[in-house]
């Protein structure tokens, strides 16, 4: 079931999200969003880096904590407005059931086939995990 590698996968597209941004949309009609008027051919930039940074929904945001998702029912689907990685609605991806197997497949194997450690004389603080800036997110 490989429960807490899945918990891993969903805490690595939290913090940070690959496609920080989502993809840029445009509103089609003038609409009312939490008292928002949002007029029609508005671009709407979706921030879901700043989501996942919520201190509402998330409880120490900062901290990569895959636990956070070993008893709870949110997923990547686009139901869960708090964890929209893949983006939502008509428009989100249609590769994430996809991307989401290959990701699981390609990590389990990895993990099952070499045992990993850090180059000798370095700590677990010393790995630099700065973000870069882009579309899409990688390692500074
Ligand atoms: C971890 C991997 C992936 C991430 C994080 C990701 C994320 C996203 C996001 C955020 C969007 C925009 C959603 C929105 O605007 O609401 C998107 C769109 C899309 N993705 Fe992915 N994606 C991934 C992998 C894939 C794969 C593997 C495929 C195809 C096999 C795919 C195909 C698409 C397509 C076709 C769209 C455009 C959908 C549309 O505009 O109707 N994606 N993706």
């Amino acid at each position: 079931n490989m429960i807490y590698l899945k918990a891993m996968i969903k805490e690595t597209l939290l913090l940070p999200p690959p496609i920080p941004l989502l993809v840029p949309r445009e509103s089609v009609k003038d609409e009312n969003l939490l008292g928002y008027h949002i007029a029609t051919v508005t671009q709407v930039i979706i921030n879901s880096w700043t989501i996942g940074r919520d201190a509402l929904p998330w409880e120490n945001p900062e901290e990569h904590r895959s636990e956070r998702f070993l008893n709870s029912t949110i997923d990547v689907k686009g139901l869960n407005f708090e964890f929209i990685p893949f983006g939502a609605g008509r428009m989100g991806c249609s590769g994430t059931a996809f991307a989401v197997v290959i990701n699981e497949l390609a990590l389990a194997r990895l993990v099952h086939k070499f045992n990993y450690v850090l180059q000798e004389g370095l700590k677990l603080e010393d790995l630099d995990m700065t973000e870069g800036s882009g579309i899409t997110i990688r390692k500074k």
